[in-house]
């Protein structure tokens, strides 16, 4: 098992005053979650799966699970990596869409997984092509690797989608594995689809993280018990256990009023930035493109300037001490992932100081976007 370095997750690394770069949100911080810690609290392994009481609000968020169908997990990460290392062998065939964030296509590799990819169509709101998808499923087709919602493009599969998606994998036995880790996070308040509650070989991965609970590490897998049962084998080798400091914070956090809260302030952050992101998109047409997110927290342009994104990326940076992430990080040249959900005023300063740097290099060098 040979991985290739995750060029996104070494970028977001980059030290830098304005932060468009990353995928999460202004940070809750402890005292929102609780100011009365147990400081008699037993610091042991505890119950390795999660204990029945946060499996049982995990399964909460779901419309047809229960506690025996989750495992709990060091973030989405971690899920995402027990399934497909129980599910793929060499020689299986994985199909993904793009762009998308680059972990399960990495591990796919890794396993010596073929990986075969869908496009979704950018002059159509990024939504996903089911005849393509369809043509690019074959016998050898295990599992249809989806992120839902998109990371970097905020779209979001619909339910009648996610029900073709189901049924064609159904007709070739695959899994859908859905990295649902912007999951909550809608702007019209509508939770994204998620196979898991529509087939039985749906699985769905998530975490607290993009909700602000980042640095609590806590994420879930959420399917038919027997996979959960094999998953937790392969935890017992990988992690063997999550924090059991951070299980007794997730389990306050998973609390339903908590995790109301958190989502509503998060959404709220969404609606509001998003829009001054989309103004500012509108005002500078001659530079970017792009469609309104529909949720998460990132949008992703296409930029009209003829020049390699990780490059204008590094410039930017240089000149202006602005983060963003290269499309090319996402299978997408030309693009830039440009997040929201920052404070206010990184946002507009950040946004001003791009506009800058589009301006000034624009005179250097311009193409026209098609
Ligand atoms: C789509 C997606 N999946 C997984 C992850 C990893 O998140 P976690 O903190 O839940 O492990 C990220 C992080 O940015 C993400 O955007």
């Amino acid at each position: 098992m040979r991985l290739e370095p995750f060029d996104l997750e070494r970028w977001l690394l980059n030290p830098c005053t304005y932060d468009l770069a990353n995928a999460g949100i202004v940070k809750l911080r402890l005292k929102d979650i609780t100011t009365e810690i147990d400081f008699d609290m037993v610091m042991s392994y505890g119950v390795t799966r999660g204990s029945d009481l946060i499996r049982q609000r995990i399964a909460e968020l779901f419309s047809r699970a229960d506690k025996d169908d989750v495992l709990v997990t060091s973030g989405t990460a971690e899920a995402n990596l027990l399934a497909l290392y129980r599910l793929l062998e060499r020689g299986d065939e994985v199909l993904t869409m793009l762009p998308t964030y680059m972990q399960m296509i990495g591990l796919a590799k890794s396993l010596g997984a073929r990986v075969r990819s869908c496009y979704l169509r950018e002059d159509e709101d990024y939504t996903l092509d089911i005849e393509e998808l369809k043509e690019e499923v074959t016998n050898k087709t295990k599992v249809i690797c989806l992120v839902n919602p998109n990371n970097p493009t905020g779209s979001v599969i619909s339910s009648t989608q996610m029900r073709a998606i189901c049924e064609i994998a159904e007709d070739v036995d695959a899994w859908v594995l859905c990295d649902g880790a912007l999951r909550g996070l809608e702007a019209d308040g509508n939770l994204a689809p998620t196979p898991v509650d529509i087939y039985e070989k749906g699985i769905a991965t998530g975490s607290l993280s993009k909700i602000g609970l980042s640095g609590i590490r806590i994420g879930w897998l959420v399917a038919d018990e027997k996979l959960v049962e094999e998953c937790w084998t392969y935890k017992d080798y990988t992690t063997l256990s999550h924090s059991g400091l951070s299980e007794y914070l997730g389990t306050m956090a998973l609390k339903r009023e908590n995790v109301s809260r958190f989502i509503k302030r998060a959404r709220e952050i969404i609606r509001t930035h998003s829009t001054i992101l989309c103004n500012w998109v509108s005002e500078n047409r001659w530079a970017v493109r792009g469609i309104p997110p529909k949720a998460g927290h990132t949008a992703f342009l296409k930029y009209t300037l003829d020049i390699d994104s990780r490059d204008l990326c590094l410039q930017l940076l240089k000149a202006k001490d602005v983060l963003v992430s290269p499309g090319t990080f996402f299978g997408s040249p030309r693009h830039l992932r440009v997040r929201y959900s920052c404070e206010r005023e990184v946002l507009i300063e950040g946004l001003r100081r791009l506009r800058e740097f589009l301006e000034t290099r624009s005179k250097l060098s311009y193409h026209e976007v098609k």
